[in-house]
């Protein structure tokens, strides 16, 4: 396996996702029994409502006036129990399963971000960060809804048409069953067909709803280079066209919206009626009472009001199975750097690196780096330099294991960095990257990332290492100024040594510096190289370097060309070579004077 070639997989909306959830749901079981005698119980009262209904209005029908008032007056005072037990069943039913929903959201969306910071680099530059935090916030909303409509929609209303079913046949001419049964079929197999045929349409408008917020987040993160360039207008056309996508989704699906709730309207319409026609015929023909022909009436409007919720619940349930399976599809990208089934922990003895015959690709079609081969020595300092473009970024990438080989194999003090923990690897190495980038936080809290349990003092400390300490007593909130997003408001040279100080507190055995001192000017570039040089004994350090001036105390310095070591050896040796290196430094070194 290497680098770049993460699978996502991309599936039409399925009931499986249904499936995915049943774990969720039976981590809860009691509170889930609960909620089921609840619901049960809310709907037993909810159907025998009518029947007490029933009784009342015949009670008060007959002509048999010296009947004693108590007895409706008894079947009044049960209807209000009766109702208010539905209400409070239903409430009950509502709060016990309200844990077990947000239990639910709460581990799906912490596994889903869990996964994403498992993933490999090349995944995370591909993504785009608007896209994937939209798909997890819709995911997490949808299985919410789901669960909810689930338990509180889908099965009550299931149980109640089929007791009143019941219940009609028992008592009734079958004929009213009949009509119940036929006009919930075809209620729900419309439903569904219109439904299908619209998901096309609520897909489109999330995608343009994804894209329009992809733009924008992109857009104001790049804040700078749109002003940089004058294009704030030219961002906010782009921005117009994703919206006038999305506006047009909308209205496609407004309108078939409008298709779906006429259809079920129609359907329920023609159901209450005949069912009417066919009461009203029985009651003039003596066959049933008053009271039969309001309790048909009063259970047909109790199964249409929760069936016309049907429909939007369908709707709504394959639009969050959608966005569940989009956050799901996200669990499902697999990472293409993988811990070996047998990793052991990486044993540090004393940090020796080789490369040996490292051969490397982003993309097969281009080749980066080929036989690659050099060691430094414990606590000692490798210098890379070479044109830009030339691989030394993706050198530090290798031994930090972003990405693995194409052939040929990286050892830190013997053991082959594939074979070992990621965690126990990345443990032992620091990274000052060439562009560092800081957490939205304070100065302090972006230094203490390196350690999160480091104390005060330590933290402290490495600031001194890192010589911020100047500039931190300089600042009126001191170490506790915010940096901005992703570090602006400080300079480059100052978000560097924010960096050396964080990789620093990280105490490795290993330290890499890319560019560390790029942006800094001479003076502060030799106060780097002083605490660089104050800590050189504690670790091996391999320094990539424009200016050849930072690394003339070097070990072994290594020269880079396109991908390949063209020449190696110490600062004099490389000199008398008069090669590469020896140019190299002829030029910058005139450029100084
Ligand atoms: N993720 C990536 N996918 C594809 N190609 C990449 C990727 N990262 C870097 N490259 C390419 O690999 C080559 C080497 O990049 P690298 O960052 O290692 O250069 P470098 O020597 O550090 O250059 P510089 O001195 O400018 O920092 C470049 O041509 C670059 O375009
Ligand atoms: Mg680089």
């Amino acid at each position: 396996m290497r680098g770049g070639r993460t699978t996502v997989e991309f599936k039409e909306v399925n009931w499986k996702s249904l499936k995915r959830l049943v774990p969720y749901l039976t981590a809860y079981k009691g509170r889930l029994f609960f909620a089921v005698l609840c619901l049960v119980a809310a709907k037993v009262a909810s159907v025998g409502l009518p029947f007490v209904l029933k009784a009342i209005v015949d009670q008060l029908n007959t002509p048999n006036q010296d009947l004693l008032v108590i007895v409706p007056l008894a079947l009044l005072v049960a209807y209000g129990l009766v109702r208010f037990s539905n209400v409070l069943f239903g409430q009950l039913r509502d709060t016990i399963f309200g844990r077990v929903t947000e239990g639910a959201m709460h581990r799906i969306g912490h596994s889903v971000f869990q996964h994403l910071h498992a993933l490999d680099l090349a995944y995370h530059l591909n993504r785009r960060t608007g896209g994937v935090s939209r798909d997890i916030e819709r995911g997490v909303t949808g299985i919410s809804f789901l669960m909810r409509f689930m338990v509180f929609n889908i099965v009550p209303t299931f149980l109640e048409i089929g007791m009143i079913i019941v219940l009609l046949l028992l008592n009734y001419s079958p004929w009213f069953a009949l009509i119940v049964f036929a006009s919930v079929v075809l209620y729900v197999g419309f439903s569904v067909v219109a439904t299908e045929w619209r998901t096309n349409f609520v897909r489109q408008m999330n995608a343009a709803e994804s894209q329009s917020s992809t733009r924008a987040v992109d857009s104001l993160l790049n804040f700078e280079t749109v002003k940089y360039f004058n294009n704030e207008a030219y961002e906010a056309d782009r921005y117009d066209e994703d919206l006038e996508e999305w506006e047009q989704a909308r209205r496609r699906n407004r309108l078939s919206m409008f298709g779906l709730n006429g259809g079920q309207a129609l359907i329920i319409a023609i159901a209450i009626s005949s069912s009417m026609i066919l009461a009203a015929y029985q009651v003039r023909e003596g066959s049933m009472t008053i009271g039969d022909f309001v309790l048909i009436n009063a259970l047909m409007m109790q199964i249409f009001v929760p069936l016309n919720f049907l429909g939007f619940v369908y709707r709504e349930m394959k639009g969050s199975m959608a966005n569940i399976d989009a956050m799901f599809a996200l669990l499902k990208v697999k990472s293409s750097i993988q811990d070996d089934p047998n990793a052991k922990e990486l044993r540090i003895i004393d940090g020796h690196i080789e490369f040996r015959n490292v051969a490397f690709s982003y993309q097969t079609e281009r080749q980066i780096l080929s036989q690659v081969n050099f060691s430094v020595e414990s606590k000692q300092k490798l210098a890379i330099v070479g044109s830009s473009g030339s691989g030394k970024s993706t050198i530090m990438k290798l031994l930090f294991r972003f990405y693995d080989l194409d052939s040929g194999q990286i050892l830190i003090d013997g053991q082959d960095i594939s074979r070992v923990s990621q965690y126990s690897l990345r443990k032992a190495i620091s990274v000052v990257p060439q562009e560092a980038v800081l957490f939205n936080g304070s100065i302090f809290d972006n230094i203490q990332y390196g350690d999160v349990n480091a104390s005060k003092e330590e933290v402290w400390e490495a600031i001194q290492m890192a010589y911020l300490d100047d500039f931190i007593s300089q600042l009126p909130d001191g170490a506790n100024t915010h940096v901005g997003e992703r570090g602006l408001k400080l300079s480059g040279g100052e978000k560097q040594r924010v960096a050396i100080a964080r990789a620093i507190l990280k105490k490795p055995s290993i330290m890499i510096f890319d560019e560390a001192t790029s942006s800094l000017d001479s003076q502060a570039e030799q106060r780097i190289l002083q605490a660089m040089e104050r800590v050189r004994g504690a670790y091996t350090s391999v320094v990539i370097a424009h200016r050849l001036s930072t690394i003339v105390d070097a070990d072994n310095i290594v020269v880079l060309e396109e991908g390949e070591i063209v020449e190696q050896g110490t600062h004099h040796e490389l000199l008398m070579q008069k090669g590469h290196y020896a140019n190299l430094w002829a030029i910058q070194d005139n450029s100084y004077r």
